[in-house]
């Protein structure tokens, strides 16, 4: 059911993993500097030590083994890199660890996918202004040819930004994410912008000096739940569900994929919003400049990031201030059959992801997909014997070669999250992602695989095994 050359991978970030949060002269990030200043993630926990990756990689690869994957996404830590985020202070043991990490990898037959940036900002440049400062794409840029020349002889996928809405909203308009910003109704639209600035311009520095010696392949990962209206008959219902889509998946791949700029829909909701405050249409969502690259077309395949489904309704947010809530007038809800595991907003639908897989495919030109995330959580006392996320394994995958067999849709390579459980941002430990449990209350950090991770190394063992066949 699945192509021969399927990615079989898991993933994790550098944030969420490596620990040795100043070790070797890495620099701090945004995420250092939200947990130390305990502005709200879990217990007050933080990432200094966490499964400490940095130390414990021999580990990992143990794992990322004995799942028998072929494929492993990681993050690089931008400011173990590049301490001040600048190329003109390069950390060589910072390089040295991701040499090892990725050739590693290699000598095992894994091939990585390297993601350059997971939710972590050097420090520096966010006292730069960050993410809201038009400066940051050239910084990224920057940053993304130095790591395209220091591993792109040997990495062939890159993911340049991960969930660029997540860091546009949780991050600057919530303030639940690092750096905890709530500038609702602007910020998070800056951010976006910004991102997929720095993005294109990272994608047109690969294709221009890399692509042709390396032969990789760029994109950025892009979080959707599937939204589907509440009443289907109800046409308020429907339009607040494509509306959804528009401010989610629209946001970011309408530009990337379909017209070079964002969806009609999510202009005109904002221009709506604001002049119905008094506000000039035009002066919140940034309008793309001829000065700057291109952004149509700035993706060799589709990265997506899907954990779980919503019901959409029209209206509900009651909001009187500018907000993006305000903006997207719909309200979410979730379907009373739909089982939640673990976090509240993880409702287990796995046949929407096979929806989802259908949309991008007839909306965004049916693109080559990597599924690069997608997992179940565990709160509460720790079960190894975790039946219900074995399940949810087996239906999801299910799900996704019933998208490739009966729908056509050209999936290339699925991502559980995550190799192992790790600080799960504002939840801290408290929510455990892993294929394999970490048990951070022991010195060494001993991982054990949970079922489901057996469940998995199953699945891919006996696909692989027909590969062979
Ligand atoms: C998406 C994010 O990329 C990842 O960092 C996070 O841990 C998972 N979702 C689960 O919430």
């Amino acid at each position: 059911m699945f192509p021969r050359d399927f990615a079989w991978g898991a993933a994790t970030s550098a944030y969420q993993i490596e620990g040795g949060w100043q070790a070797d002269g890495k620099g701090p990030s945004i995420w250092d500097t939200f947990c130390h200043e305990k502005r709200g993630v879990h217990g007050g926990q933080n990432g200094d030590v966490s499964c400490n990756s940095y130390e414990l990689w021999e580990k990992d690869l143990e794992c990322i083994q004995q799942l028998g994957l072929t494929h492993y996404r990681l993050s690089l830590s931008w400011a173990r890199l590049l301490p001040d985020g600048t190329t003109r202070n390069v950390n060589r043991r910072g390089v040295q660890y991701y040499n090892r990490v990725i050739d590693d990898l290699l000598a095992c037959n894994v091939s990585p996918m390297v993601t350059l940036y997971h939710f972590d900002l050097p420090q520096a440049i966010q006292d730069l202004g960050g993410w809201k400062s038009p400066g940051v794409a050239t910084l990224f840029d920057s940053y993304a040819k130095f790591c395209f020349q220091t591993f792109g002889d040997r990495v062939k996928l890159w993911i340049t930004i991960n969930e660029p809405h997540v860091c546009a909203k949780l991050g600057h308009e919530d303030g639940i994410h690092a750096p905890g910003l709530k500038e609702k109704g602007t910020a998070a639209y800056l951010v976006g912008h910004n991102m997929l600035r720095a993005h294109a311009s990272a994608w047109h520095s690969y294709d221009s000096a890399y692509r042709a010696t390396q032969k990789g392949a760029v994109s950025l990962a892009l979080n959707s739940d599937w939204l589907e209206p509440l009443d289907p008959g109800c046409r308020e219902d429907v339009e607040s569900a494509e509306r959804d889509l528009a401010f989610t998946l629209g946001w970011f791949a309408w530009p990337v994929f379909v017209t070079g700029d964002y969806p009609e829909i999510m202009r005109s909701a904002v221009e709506t919003q604001s002049k119905a405050l008094g506000y000039r249409g035009d002066f919140r969502l940034p309008t793309f400049s001829k000065d700057d690259p291109p952004i149509l077309g700035t993706a060799d395949f589709f990265a997506l990031n899907n954990y779980t489904s919503r019901k959409v309704k029209s209206g509900g947010c009651g909001e009187q201030t500018l907000s993006m809530k305000r903006d997207l007038d719909a309200e979410e809800l979730l379907d009373p059959s739909w089982p939640i595991c673990g976090v509240s907003w993880l409702a287990v639908v796995p046949h929407g992801l096979r929806k989802l897989l259908k949309y991008i495919k007839d909306v965004f030109n049916n693109p080559a997909i990597y599924i690069t995330e997608n997992g179940f959580a565990q709160v509460g006392p720790l079960q190894t014997e975790d039946v219900e996320r074995c399940n949810f394994y087996k239906s999801t995958i299910l799900e996704v070669a019933k998208a490739i067999e009966e729908d056509g849709v050209d999936v290339r390579g699925y991502f559980a999250w995550s190799l192992m459980d790790n600080f799960e941002w504002a939840d801290g430990f408290s929510v455990r992602f892993g294929l394999f449990h970490v048990d951070f209350s022991d010195a060494e950090l001993r991982r054990t695989i949970y079922r489901s991770g057996r469940e998995y190394a199953k699945i891919i063992s006996e696909y692989k095994s027909r590969r062979l066949t």
